[in-house]
């Protein structure tokens, strides 16, 4: 996602404006620095949680259940379902008793998967966690740094500031997903061959941003590269030889 901390942009002429095939990424929710009213980032995620699950438990999308679904079965029983309470605000069961997992099936790398998930789960950790998909990585924890970037129906997204109940039915795609059988991707082997990285740690976030980046614009200018890569941070300063990789990457994929 751009944004203020745009070390990618060392240069910004008026004429380096980036071209109409950019485009921002979307909104994430704010930290919790500075909100006013006092809401977390905490608060936000577990009020938005319950929220999630009740409209899941209404029929949104999003096939909620009991705990009792957790022990490894891998489809959501019925009988279990979980019913919204006072106007959609809260969630139990019948008999008054809190949800506190429920049954989301994700569409990882091209495969659905049901997973059980507490409703105040990040998307970022059901991938690490449940799914064990450790190429997705989590640094700040907060929508400011983008490593935990992934493709969510071809858009990059701060997979640690989603609530991994509300993504049930879209098309994910995490780092392990983009190899072409045992071959690196373009953007994978200019990341390699132009040493994009130091530590790595940003690295899964990064080919993913520039993976989308050129599946949108084939043909970015280096203006359009600064911009799309500006949301995500690198901690080593590995950016001129990241912006190098990016442009090989195009020019590899260039038809
Ligand atoms: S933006 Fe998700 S870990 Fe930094
Ligand atoms: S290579 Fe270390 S954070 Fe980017």
């Amino acid at each position: 996602m751009p944004n203020d901390n745009d070390l990618f942009d060392d240069d910004p002429k008026a004429s380096d404006k980036p071209s109409a095939g950019s485009a921002p990424r979307n909104q994430q929710p704010a930290g919790d620095g500075g909100r006013p009213g006092g809401v977390t980032r905490r608060r936000f995620l577990l009020g938005a949680g319950t929220a999630a699950a009740a409209g899941a438990a209404v029929g949104t999308g999003v096939t909620a259940g009991i705990n009792a679904f957790g022990g490894g079965s891998d489809k959501p029983a019925s009988s279990a379902t979980a019913v919204a309470q006072a106007g959609g605000t809260s969630l139990g069961t019948p008999d008054g008793q809190p949800v506190n997992q429920a049954i989301v099936k994700l569409n990882v790398n091209g495969t659905d998967q049901w997973v059980s998930v507490a409703p105040h789960q990040t998307l970022a950790e059901v991938l690490r966690e449940n799914l064990g998909l450790t190429g997705t990585k989590i640094s700040c924890d907060r929508s400011e740094c983008s490593a935990c970037t992934v493709l969510i129906d071809g858009v990059p997204h701060n997979s640690c500031s989603l609530l991994a109940i509300r993504e049930g039915d879209k098309k994910i795609v995490t780092i392990e997903g983009i190899e072409q059988g045992t071959k690196l991707s373009a953007v994978q082997q200019a990341f390699m061959d132009n040493m994009g990285l130091q530590c790595g740690f940003c690295t899964p976030g990064m080919v993913l941003q520039a993976t989308a980046l050129l599946q949108r614009n084939p043909k970015p200018t280096e203006a359009d590269i600064r911009h799309e890569m500006s949301g995500n941070l690198c901690k080593c300063s590995a950016y001129p030889h990241i912006l190098a990789a990016v442009q090989a990457a195009a020019k590899a994929t260039a038809v």
